[in-house]
């Protein structure tokens, strides 16, 4: 039965207490049953309005009603039963809050024993895995590693290579050119490196000989992407300066590096080019790795080397002496080599890939191929 506060006809000692300890009673009951926010706010209202209040009534029952030297001793009372409930009250709060937080962490309880979640790792990408093959080859040679910027000036990309000013290259038919370059002057002007070879003068402006690194790295070309074209690729530079360097040297390294790269049964086969930065210069062709250099397969032309027996692949020289002006090195004192060659056409060599785009398009399909 609901708590009702009685009038009080005797305000006795003892009915005083009788009243106050019914009312508290009826309070510790009635705070017991408190499950829910809800459930406390009602209590506290059922307790503590101002209107209509279980203490406002006690209010107005009790003490309004007392006789005139009871006022005291009963409003001693009626202040005491007051705080007693305010402090019910607040207990009933904290009960209530502490409840809300056991069941939300209830709720987010995390099992530590479950396994975690597992990240799918990715593949290495060929072009990269590649690119770190070529390297290392170099390394074990004693070759360390460079790195320029991919948005070079015209003059590490051209001028200092010994371009001369209106080579084709430097045409916009072939080089990305950063625009709003017109009020700087021709060498100043911002471009995508069109090629690796511009950390080869980065690098002898750094150094001085002997020196010998690769330079791996992204470069761009304004084609049109096809199967065998790409606006961006990646190149591998090498550069070789000293004392007595000579042609010799450049062959036997890049041939180590084919036969590190292909196996040992593939040949290399140099003949002459053209590079301005080098003099003399020569592109290198491997036997064809499908064919085995023979030309046909299975009794039909071989595809790959379109029946000649060797594949095309990269393109070196001996450093011209016009180079070392462009970076205070002393053409009477040292000698060196360089080449350049492509990773992704390594890269579909290797892995018998027959579409250049393949390695930029991002599918995990084609990717996980080769994990
Ligand atoms: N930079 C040339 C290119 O992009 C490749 C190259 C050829 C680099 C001969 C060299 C070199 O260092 O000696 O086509």
């Amino acid at each position: 039965m609901a708590y009702t506060v009685p009038k009080l006809k005797d305000f006795s000692q003892a009915a005083l207490d009788k009243a106050v300890d019914q009312a508290e009673s009826a309070l510790k009951d009635e705070s017991a049953e408190i499950r829910s926010e809800a459930d406390w706010k009602a209590f506290r209202d059922r307790w503590m309005a101002r209107k209509n209040g279980v203490l406002t009534q006690i209010n107005d029952l009790w003490l309004k009603s007392a006789p005139k030297e009871g006022k005291r001793a009963v409003g001693q009372r009626v202040n005491e039963l007051k705080q007693f409930v305010e402090q019910e009250v607040s207990k009933a709060r904290e009960f209530v809050d502490g409840a809300a937080t056991a069941l939300r962490a209830g709720s987010e309880q995390i099992d530590i024993t479950l396994p975690g979640i597992r990240r799918r790792l990715g593949a290495e990408h060929q072009v990269i895995k590649t690119m770190n093959e070529i390297v290392s080859v170099f390394r074990n040679l004693g070759y360390s590693v460079e790195e320029g910027p991919e948005i070079d000036t015209d003059y590490y990309n051209f001028e200092a290579l010994n371009f001369p000013p209106n080579h084709p290259a430097r045409d916009t038919q072939d080089t990305l050119f950063v625009a709003g370059q017109e009020s700087k002057p021709l060498r100043d002007r911002l471009l995508l490196r069109t090629h690796t070879s511009p950390v080869q003068i980065r690098t002898m402006e750094k150094m001085k000989p002997p020196v010998r690194v690769v330079c791996p790295g992204k470069v761009h070309r304004n084609d049109a992407p096809d199967a065998t074209h790409s606006p961006i690729f990646h190149q591998i530079e090498g550069l070789a300066v000293d004392t007595n360097i000579t042609l010799c040297d450049l062959k036997g390294t890049l041939d180590h590096a084919m036969k590190a790269l292909f196996g040992s049964e593939v040949k290399t086969r140099f003949f002459p080019s053209f590079f301005p930065f080098t003099e003399p210069s020569a592109d290198v062709s491997i036997s064809c790795i499908f064919c085995g250099g023979k030309g046909y397969r299975d009794g039909s032309r071989c595809p790959n080397c379109k029946a000649s027996g060797w594949i095309e692949l990269l393109g070196c020289g001996m450093v011209d002496p016009n180079v070392y002006g462009f970076v205070d090195y002393d053409p009477k004192k040292v000698s060196g080599f360089a080449f350049g060659m492509g990773v992704e056409r390594i890269a579909i060599l290797k892995y018998g890939v027959d579409d250049i785009q393949l390695f930029f398009q991002g599918d995990v399909r084609f990717l996980e191929q080769f994990g």
